[in-house]
């Protein structure tokens, strides 16, 4: 039925005014990029999360099939659907956090920088529709090249005269989600007991899984060590490789987006200890942008964790990841700048 895409149809407005006479209280998200591989699992999950009252589903093709789809799931998000540029303002505006997978997907053989080009331009023109319909929300940025984008972001805001570092998040739980995953099977346990924190950036050697802080604690030969750090810095790829021309990875990254938004969603409900990895605004290394632990809180990244000790495999990698972030951050930098 139409009624719940188009703007202020019956059936929204008879459910918000139900919520509205003592309704669970809940957040308002929205998903830009929600017709896409990625984007239509990510709006079924977070269709299903409980802190979410109302879900905006933007996209430039599909979002009213989408939206029709999933509007009928009897959970308790209210959901909406907008399509094309015009409608970017509505679907932005009271947005407490905007979840951005918009953009190409890798091809094999390509690197995720090869997408800038593209991806560039609709995360500046997504991220100048957010400060101008919802300069508060928190930012889930997942579109790559992430190392880039997120720069890109931060830039937007700043000219924009909106920016608060706390408040833009790149997503880098897929890194997270696919090391607590491998370093299990090397160990034998249950994937949901592992805890591998994974800094530096998104792609290839930026990706700096450290297995010397793993929990439960766990030591690594020099063959495990550096069979895992490969597989992790390679997942995406292992996945575009498989996919064979079909596109990168949708439903491991709409699962890791969906788990990185409900901790965003549980720091602004005011839950304490909800700690996560995500490439932020960062004083940690000398690069103004890191992935580090950072704890989620009402105002979004409200403490950025240090690195802790690091093992000489790792200094080394970190070396080289500082070495290749600083490139993408400037490049991201530089596309809003000059
Ligand atoms: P996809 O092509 O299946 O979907 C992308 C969607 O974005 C499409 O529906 C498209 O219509 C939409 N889109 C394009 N331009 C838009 C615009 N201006 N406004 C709104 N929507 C727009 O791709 P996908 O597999 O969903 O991947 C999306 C992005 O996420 C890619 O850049 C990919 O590299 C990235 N990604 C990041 C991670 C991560 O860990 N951060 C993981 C996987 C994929
Ligand atoms: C991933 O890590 O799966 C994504 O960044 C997509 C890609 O291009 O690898």
């Amino acid at each position: 039925h139409p009624s719940n895409f188009k703007e202020g149809g019956d059936v929204v407005l008879k459910r918000e005014d139900c919520r509205a006479k003592g309704g669970a209280p809940g957040f308002k998200v929205a998903i830009l990029g929600a017709a896409g591989g990625i984007g239509q699992p990510l709006a079924l999950l977070m269709k299903i999360n409980p802190l979410v009252s109302v879900l905006h589903l933007y996209d430039v093709v599909n979002s009213p099939g989408v939206t029709a789809d999933v509007s009928h799931m009897d959970t308790g998000a209210v959901v909406r659907g907008f399509l094309g540029q015009p409608q970017l303002e509505s679907a932005l505006t009271g947005m407490d956090l905007v979840v951005i997978p918009a953009g190409v997907p890798r091809k094999p053989g390509m690197t995720r920088d090869d997408l800038f080009k593209i991806n560039a331009g609709i995360v500046r023109t997504l991220c100048e529709g957010v400060a101008k319909s919802c300069p508060g929300a928190i930012v889930n940025l997942i579109s790559n090249p992430v190392n880039s984008t997120v720069p890109i972001a931060a830039e937007v805001f700043k000219k924009a005269g909106i920016y608060d570092p706390k408040r833009l998040l790149g997503v880098t739980t897929l890194d997270v989600v696919r090391a607590n995953t491998f370093v299990a099977e090397v160990l034998g346990v249950d994937p949901r007991e592992v805890d591998v924190p994974v800094v530096g950036g998104h792609a290839g050697v930026t990706i700096l899984p450290l297995l010397s802080q793993v929990k439960p604690p766990s030591s690594f030969s020099a063959e495990e060590t550096e069979y895992l750090t490969n597989r992790i810095q390679n997942g995406g790829t292992e996945v575009v490789e498989a996919k064979a021309g079909a596109g990168s990875a949708t439903l491991s990254m709409a699962y890791a987006a969906a788990k990185f938004a409900n901790a965003c969603l549980r720091g602004l409900k005011g839950e304490g200890g909800v700690v996560e990895c995500a490439f932020v605004d960062s004083q940690v290394t000398e690069l103004p942008f890191f992935a580090t632990k950072v704890r989620l809180g009402r105002g979004g990244a409200e403490e950025i964790y240090q690195l802790g000790p690091l093992n000489e495999y790792e200094r080394a990698g970190l070396e080289k990841a500082k070495r290749e972030l600083a490139e993408s951050i400037q490049k991201g930098i530089n596309f809003i700048k000059k």
